[in-house]
């Protein structure tokens, strides 16, 4: 299944063993740790997504089982479809939830095959020592290095939401996997690091151009001790706009039991359905 599409001219990029190539020349070298650089280049500079540590400190919290009731739904749905699955990962990660969903299938006697698009490199690199097999590209979801129609599955966990984009490359009646966080998502975190914590606002399930064909709320709680809360706390986007003082909170905790509160919607893109 060939999916990549060279983001200078939009062609079609072919795999020749370590480059990926379009018909017009433009190539991209796969980098030994397993991902091909394929942003578009915005010139700023600045750090484009999780950093090394925040990527490990995820690897290592999601390895615990702490979020595996979320993976055991994400797979649950995703077996709802039909036939051989290309599923996109947008805004990956380390690929936990992508190679879930990749082996369920897999032991359901389904091909799939995976591409995972993230900003951030170090999330990419700790994504291919999961899984090899997988397609992994730096990019952004505003802009999917993938052509237009070719996947039959989007996935897109706790990262932006781009509406259209997923709309683009997701074949007619093709399935996109959303997770959101809901108002209480690690409330007694917030509550221990935060003077005046606020809750989350989450969106309206709905997305136009698709049909919500199931929404799910899963609520439960996880109990965490000692380095645990401080890796969890640092898996967040709120670590890095918190203050030395604040971080020192969730660190030196001793035992924190958590609510972890997720939205999951499965969708059909609409239109032509088969
Ligand atoms: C909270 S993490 C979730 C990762 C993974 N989906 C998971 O649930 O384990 C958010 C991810 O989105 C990535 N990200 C942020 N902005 C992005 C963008 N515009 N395009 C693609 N990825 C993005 C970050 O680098 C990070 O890996
Ligand atoms: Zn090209």
């Amino acid at each position: 299944m060939t999916a990549l599409r060279c983001p200078v001219c939009g062609g079609t990029l072919l795999r020749q063993e370590k480059v990926f190539r379009c018909e017009k020349g433009h190539s991209f070298d796969l980098a030994r740790q397993g991902y091909v650089n394929l942003m578009v280049h915005n010139g700023s500079g600045k750090r484009h997504g999780d950093d090394k540590r925040m990527v490990s400190a995820r690897t290592a919290f999601l390895d615990k089982g702490f979020y595996d009731p979320l993976s055991r739904l994400l797979c649950e749905l995703a077996g709802k479809t039909e036939g051989d699955v290309l599923l996109a990962d947008a805004g990956c990660g380390e690929g936990k939830y992508t190679c879930d969903i990749l082996n369920a299938l897999k032991c359901s006697g389904r091909k799939a095959e995976g591409v995972g698009v993230d900003i951030s490199r170090e999330a990419l690199i700790a994504a291919a020592r999961r899984d090899r097999s997988l397609t992994l590209a730096v990019a952004s979801s505003a802009q999917l290095p993938l052509l237009s129609g070719c996947c039959d599955m989007v996935l897109n966990v706790f990262s932006p939401f781009c509406r259209e984009e997923f709309l683009r490359v997701l074949k007619p009646g093709g399935t996109l996997l959303r997770v959101w966080p809901l108002e209480q998502h690690l409330w007694e975190l917030k509550t221990l690091v935060y003077d005046e914590p606020y809750p989350n606002r989450p969106p309206e399930p709905e997305a136009e151009g698709f049909i919500l064909s199931e929404y799910r709320e899963l609520r439960y709680a996880i109990t965490l001790h000692g380095a645990e809360i401080g890796a969890l706390f640092e898996m967040t986007p709120y670590y890095y706009k918190t203050s030395r003082e604040d971080q020192r909170k969730a660190e030196e905790a001793a035992e924190l039991t958590v609510r972890l509160e997720f939205g999951v919607g499965r969708y059909t893109k609409a239109g032509d359905a088969p």
